[in-house]
């Protein structure tokens, strides 16, 4: 099968080559993948940085050498263990090395593509949107008539965060560059603040809920823009230098958290068959949809990690397989 692989770390590493197609073990089921989602985490496993993390990934390269994640497609084939999903059903979900025509992954890292969705709107749900999920609905707990802000709107968690926050009945802000103002706009946020002429901290405007997704500001600086009884949920962030880069942020923020009433856990969403099925739900009401920022084929593959290494495509990224 055709395979994006990398031996070495960087992008330039990433070459497309015909490798052997995997075999699914008796629990697993075997997609072909019709298309594939990536975003910087991929970036993160592409570059090998921060390098702290090689000690798990690989010290002198990627011990997992086909990058991607999330996916779309179709089930080729299904171990003798698996119910429930067999050969020619339509899916979504989650499978290591999805830039790649087969990948194997467990049953419940699926769901059946929501009807009438194209593979290119569905395979960017899963990772992206789980994280949002779990920011504004299951950490943050948003109520209807709540005044919420997403910083970071216009990337691949923004897109969904903002949808989701609207659908649940917020009043929502989104903060991103002026060039990608209509576009968060144009899925629902009620106001836009652009993070190159404006500080969202610095305003007299206080908010119930801030995701966040850009480590664009201290944690304190941003719990200083919340109601008294406001959360702050801190997703990550793409800040800091090559040996330990947003990770200082995050354990900053897990070592502090339980001591703060306005300030979150920080969480790793590992999308789960539940939340694979409430996306596919708010994707079939119409709530929530993936903004696809661009799409590539898949021998394009390493200038569609580059362009997200430098943060030039909004949104989601699809490759197509
Ligand atoms: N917790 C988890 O399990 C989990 C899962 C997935 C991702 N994440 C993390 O979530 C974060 C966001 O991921 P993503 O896929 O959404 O990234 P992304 O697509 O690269 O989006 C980054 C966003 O940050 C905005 N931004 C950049 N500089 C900013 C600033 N100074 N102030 C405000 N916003 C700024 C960008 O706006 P413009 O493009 O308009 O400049 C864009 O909206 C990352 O740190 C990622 O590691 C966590």
């Amino acid at each position: 099968m055709k395979a994006i692989v990398q031996d070495r770390y960087g992008p330039e590493a990433l070459e497309l080559r015909e490798v052997d197609r995997p075999e699914p073990g008796d629990r697993d089921v075997l997609v072909r993948v019709r298309a594939a989602s990536i975003h910087p985490g991929d970036w993160f496993l592409t570059t090998g940085r921060p390098y702290v993390m090689r000690a798990g990934w690989g010290l002198r390269g990627p011990r997992k050498k086909i990058p991607g994640f999330d996916l779309a497609g179709t089930v080729e084939a299904v171990g003798s263990g698996v119910e429930g999903i067999a050969p020619g059903d339509e899916v979504f979900g989650t499978a290591g090395g999805s830039c790649a025509e087969y990948a194997v992954t467990r049953p419940g890292a699926l769901h059946a593509l929501p009807g009438g969705l194209g593979f290119e709107e569905a395979a960017p749900l899963a990772v992206s949107g789980t994280t949002a999920l779990r920011g504004i609905r299951d950490v943050g707990k948003v109520q209807a008539g709540q005044h919420v802000l997403v910083n970071g709107a216009s990337g691949g968690v923004g897109t969904f965060a903002v949808q989701i926050a609207k659908a649940l009945g917020a009043e929502v802000t989104g903060v991103c560059s002026g060039r990608n103002a209509d576009l968060v706009r144009s899925i629902g946020a009620d106001h836009v603040i652009d993070y190159t002429t404006e500080d969202f901290t610095a305003g007299g405007e206080r908010y119930d809920l801030i995701l966040d997704n850009a480590a664009s500001h201290t944690l304190k600086a941003m719990r200083g823009a919340l109601v008294p009884t406001g959360l702050l949920v801190p997703n990550n962030g793409t800040s800091g230098g090559d040996w330990f880069g947003p990770l200082g942020r995050v354990l900053g923020a897990m070592a502090t958290s339980p001591f703060l009433r306005r300030q979150g856990p920080t969480y790793v969403a590992t999308p789960k068959p539940q939340d694979l099925a409430d996306l596919a739900a708010m994707v079939a009401d119409g709530s929530v949809k993936a903004v696809v920022g661009a799409t590539f084929p898949l021998e394009d593959t390493p200038e569609a990690m580059r362009r997200i290494g430098a943060g030039a495509t909004p949104a989601k990224t699809v490759i197509t397989v």
